[in-house]
């Protein structure tokens, strides 16, 4: 992974942060849905956890909740963060091979259409997981967005202000890419009235 992806992503930490939720009630559902996948002994990975919000709230349903980011000065808030014990943070790409390894579940919420290469990314964490274990996904899909998403990010790579590997994602595709994966997509909906932000829980089989 080049340090341009880290660069980029270390320059919209402290904005990130400071950021509210753009939808609170649909984000609260999320959380509830997620924790009811989740068990007290379960051992779960969170890639492209950015500044630690999500698992700051879920690692006290869990034994151990990693949360791995590209970029420094994500962990670096996340670190500062009043977290339970069972939450630890690192500097991470998503495709790293994780020492945590193998996990009972692996969350990845928006983040998946910003990796390098989204199918590649599912085929290392089908690895990484437990047979049986679960992949929880909400993700962006810049490809349900009409034709606005191809207009604007030619733009904004002019001006670097586009994320890296920025993805179209339909949703679709997403799906497939899971399935191609090995895992059985075994929840599939959207929280909110948004039609393009898929939410999975997928299994890899036993
Ligand atoms: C849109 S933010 C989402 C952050 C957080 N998951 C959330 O839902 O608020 C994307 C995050 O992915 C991280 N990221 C981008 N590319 C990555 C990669 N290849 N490996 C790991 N993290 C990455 C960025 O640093 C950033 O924190």
């Amino acid at each position: 992974m080049s340090s341009k992806t880290a660069q980029f992503w270390d320059k919209q930490a402290m904005g990130y942060a400071a950021k509210p939720v753009k939808d609170q009630e649909s984000y609260e559902q999320m959380l509830q849905t997620v924790t009811s996948r989740l068990k007290p002994t379960d051992n779960v990975l969170e890639i492209g956890c950015g500044t630690g919000s999500t698992a700051v709230r879920m690692a006290q349903h869990v034994a151990r909740w990693t949360g791995a980011d590209i970029s420094g000065e994500m962990i670096i808030i996340a670190k500062s963060k009043d977290a339970p014990e069972s939450a630890t943070f690192m500097v991470a790409d998503a495709d790293a091979k994780f020492k945590a390894a193998p996990f009972d579940v692996v969350c990845a919420f928006h983040i998946l259409h910003l990796v390098p290469d989204p199918a590649e990314t599912l085929r290392s964490l089908f690895k990484q997981l437990k047979p049986g274990g679960l992949f929880i996904s909400k993700t962006v899909c810049p490809g349900e967005m009409g034709i606005m998403p191809r207009l604007i990010i030619p733009v904004m790579n002019l001006f670097g202000v586009a994320p890296p590997n920025l993805h179209l994602l339909t949703v679709g595709k997403l799906r497939a890419m899971i399935v191609a994966a090995g895992f059985d997509v075994i929840e599939e909906r959207f929280f909110g009235d948004g039609k393009s932000s898929p939410y999975f829980v997928a299994r890899r089989p036993t």
